[in-house]
């Protein structure tokens, strides 16, 4: 198989509560590409369960979570029929792929993976292994495409250099195979990470320092996708702020969190740079840049949860879009995995 010169690959977990961190960090990226890439979106449930039930809600929730995750690509804009749209374990290769990426990964990169620390908290014992090797399966999802661009939030920057570790490895210690079987000097892609805007690090309303998350116990801190116009207005209106007015530049921004975020926010949801912002709010209070705020923000999500709201009222029709999502999907993926298992070595 020849080597896509623009190939997208990205996913998001079905874990509930899809925020606008997720929306402005990916999403968002993701129907923006579509115009000038092949793209391909997992809604990797994979990954949501390396995490204890209470965190991906357990068999019961799930197979919402994962409707919910397709119908936000959907209301968002994602075309599924131009493009991939399909569910990670309905493709058997990427846990394939990914066993094989656990025996060429070292452990001393896994170890050195904040989000492990962050996750696994305290008790690191009690983690899974799942939670530890999830890098590994994350590099397979990208590299069972061979995917050349993965659009993300900034949390994850350091699991796509080890993709690309991982990669170099592969293509190194199989140098002889893979030029062997004519497929050159490298087999899989240095990909590159789209990490870029103003909002990819969406931070909580409540707390400018911490990430804007789905398990934050508090729902003040996040905008969810499905939240009505009442709700996101008066999220934003309860949003902690300083007591300063807005600074007339950037600089200003440094060393005020929550300016900074809700000035970020605004940019991307109205499509323009925090300059612009400041340079028309710059000098005005929160009480009157608040309520501009919350105007761009129901302008954008609204018209995004009624179009989930009359997806997830069809679920065979969200089914049946992932059914052939899967179809398209384990058709790359399965000359990939028969590629990679000749150059393994394992008989066919
Ligand atoms: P997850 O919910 O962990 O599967 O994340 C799905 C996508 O949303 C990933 O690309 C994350 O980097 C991105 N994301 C999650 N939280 C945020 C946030 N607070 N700000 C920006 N991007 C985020
Ligand atoms: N790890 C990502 C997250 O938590 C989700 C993810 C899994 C992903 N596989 C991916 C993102 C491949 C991009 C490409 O947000």
């Amino acid at each position: 198989m020849s080597q896509p010169s623009n190939r997208v690959f990205s996913g998001v977990q079905p874990t509930g509560n899809l925020h606008l961190g997720n929306y402005l960090g990916a999403i968002q990226k993701f129907v923006a590409l579509q115009d000038s890439h092949e793209c391909i979106y997992c809604v990797v449930d994979l990954h949501a369960i390396t995490q204890p039930f209470s965190v991906w809600g357990g068999p019961e929730k799930l197979p919402g979570y994962t409707r919910e995750v397709t119908a936000a690509y959907i209301a968002s804009g994602i075309d599924a029929e131009r493009h991939i749209v399909f569910n990670q374990s309905q493709v058997a290769e990427h846990a394939e792929l990914a066993w094989i990426f656990n025996c060429v990964a070292r452990m001393g990169w896994m170890n050195r993976m904040t989000q492990f620390k962050e996750k696994a908290g305290k008790d690191r014992e009690k983690a899974s292994v799942g939670l530890f090797s999830y890098p590994a399966l994350m590099a397979a999802d990208i590299l069972l495409y061979r995917a050349t661009h993965v659009p993300v939030g900034d949390d994850q920057k350091q699991h796509l250099e080890l993709t690309r570790d991982i990669a170099a490895k592969f293509n190194n210690d199989f140098a002889d195979q893979i030029s062997k079987l004519g497929h050159g000097d490298e087999y899989f892609p240095m990909t590159e990470p789209l990490i870029e805007g103003p909002a990819t690090r969406v931070m909580s309303l409540r707390d400018g320092t911490k990430k804007m998350s789905k398990s934050d116990p508090s729902d003040l801190s996040r905008i969810n996708l499905t939240d009505s116009a009442d709700d996101i207005a008066k999220k934003i209106r309860k949003a902690k702020t300083d007591p300063e007015p807005l600074p007339e530049s950037e600089e200003g921004l440094k060393d005020r969190p929550e300016a900074e975020n809700l000035v970020g926010l605004y940019a991307a949801l109205a499509g323009c740079s925090r300059e612009s912002v400041l340079a028309d709010f710059g000098g005005k209070q929160f009480a009157e840049f608040k309520p501009a705020l919350a105007d761009v923000a129901v302008e954008k999500l609204t018209p995004i949860s009624g179009r989930m709201r009359e997806l997830l009222d069809n679920p065979d029709h969200v089914d049946s879009i992932l059914q052939d999502g899967a179809q398209r999907a384990r058709s790359i993926a399965g000359q990939t995995m028969r590629e990679v298992r000749d150059i393994v070595g394992f008989l066919s």
